[in-house]
């Protein structure tokens, strides 16, 4: 069995992953307390002492309205950590897989984006993410940077839960129409890492030869769920999808649609945030699943 070090462990990701990962390799859990990004020679030293084969990234800096104000705290985890990562990985050869994000884009393409597009971030998060692929690829290591959107789980900061909370004392929700994307699920991004990973041989431990697969398809790719929501068509979906849980009688708000103007945050955010897939499709031959299924699999995890 391979080692992983998974840092982040606590996240949305970062449990999802571990979660994935059990039986299937020796995984290395680091969360905030036992591995702080924001310490490169705790990095580096965790590193060296483990020698991990595999190190999978989860850990970030994803407060993006608040890192309008504290960007160089973001900067620290989110470009400067994935760089030392990165350099601690060729050290010791291992292959390095980290997330980065949609942010990256200015969202005024009117066509899904693809890995080659110019990047123009509009917030500091974008801005430190963007930096952190930079920061990796200057390092040398072998690498998989998987660039997500709209990421939710079953527990975390995130959308769907915030909808779920508002729902129970608000009649009616105003969200934002004008942004469009895929909402993708923690658990289809840490089973589509296990799914690059070992294929349609789910049912044995990753080996060294998986990893050496990886290896050779080093590279960025956009790893989104499939399929494309606005932030309101998704609001939509949760209660419709919600309604229909057996259990607790649940009454859906009613959601009214408004424009990005009508919602203002610190950060700005991409109107197109739609990642194509087709590299990660053409490279692997695999997809993640529509955000459809995603969510119906996240609410039932909830029940
Ligand atoms: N969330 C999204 O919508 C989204 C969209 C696109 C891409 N992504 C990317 O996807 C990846 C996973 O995100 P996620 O949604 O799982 O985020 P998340 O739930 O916020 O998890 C990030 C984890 O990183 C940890 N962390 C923060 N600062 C740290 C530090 N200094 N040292 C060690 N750990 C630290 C956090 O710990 P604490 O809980 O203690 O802060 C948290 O457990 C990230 O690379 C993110 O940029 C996310």
């Amino acid at each position: 069995m391979i080692r992983a070090l998974v840092t982040g462990c606590r996240g949305q990701v970062g449990s999802e992953l571990l979660r994935a990962l059990e039986g299937r390799a020796e995984v290395l859990a680091r969360d905030r307390a036992s591995l702080d990004l924001g310490d490169p020679q705790a990095i580096r030293r965790v590193v060296r002492d483990e020698r991990p084969q595999l190190i999978v990234n989860a850990g970030a800096y994803t407060a993006v309205d608040k890192a309008e104000t504290e960007p160089e705290a973001a900067r620290a985890v989110n470009a400067t950590a994935p760089g030392v990562l990165a350099e601690e990985a060729k050290r010791v050869g291992a292959l390095l897989v980290h997330f980065s994000t949609d942010y990256v884009f200015d969202g005024t393409k009117a066509t899904p984006y693809v890995e080659t597009d110019p990047t123009n971030p509009v917030s500091a998060y974008g801005r430190t993410k963007l930096e952190g692929e930079e920061a990796i690829r200057a390092a040398g290591c072998d690498h998989l940077i998987l660039r997500t959107s709209w990421v939710y789980g079953a527990h975390g900061k995130n959308f769907l839960l915030t909808m779920l909370r508002l729902a129970a004392t608000h009649p009616e929700i105003r969200v934002v129409d004008d942004q469009r994307g895929a909402p993708t699920s923690s658990r289809q991004i840490a089973e589509g890492v296990v799914d690059l990973l070992l294929g349609s041989a789910r049912g044995r431990p990753v080996a060294e030869s998986d990893l050496g697969r990886l290896r050779d398809a080093s590279g960025l790719y956009h790893f989104t769920a499939s399929g494309v929501a606005s932030w309101f068509e998704f609001a939509q979906a949760i209660f419709a999808e919600r309604a229909t849980q057996p259990g607790q009688a649940f009454t859906a708000p009613r959601v009214v649609a408004i424009t990005t103007r009508e919602y203002p945050t610190p950060a700005r955010r991409p109107a197109n945030s739609v990642l194509s897939n087709e590299k990660l499709v053409a490279t692997f031959g695999a997809r993640l699943p529509d955000w459809r299924a995603g969510l119906r699999e996240t609410l039932s995890a909830l029940a």
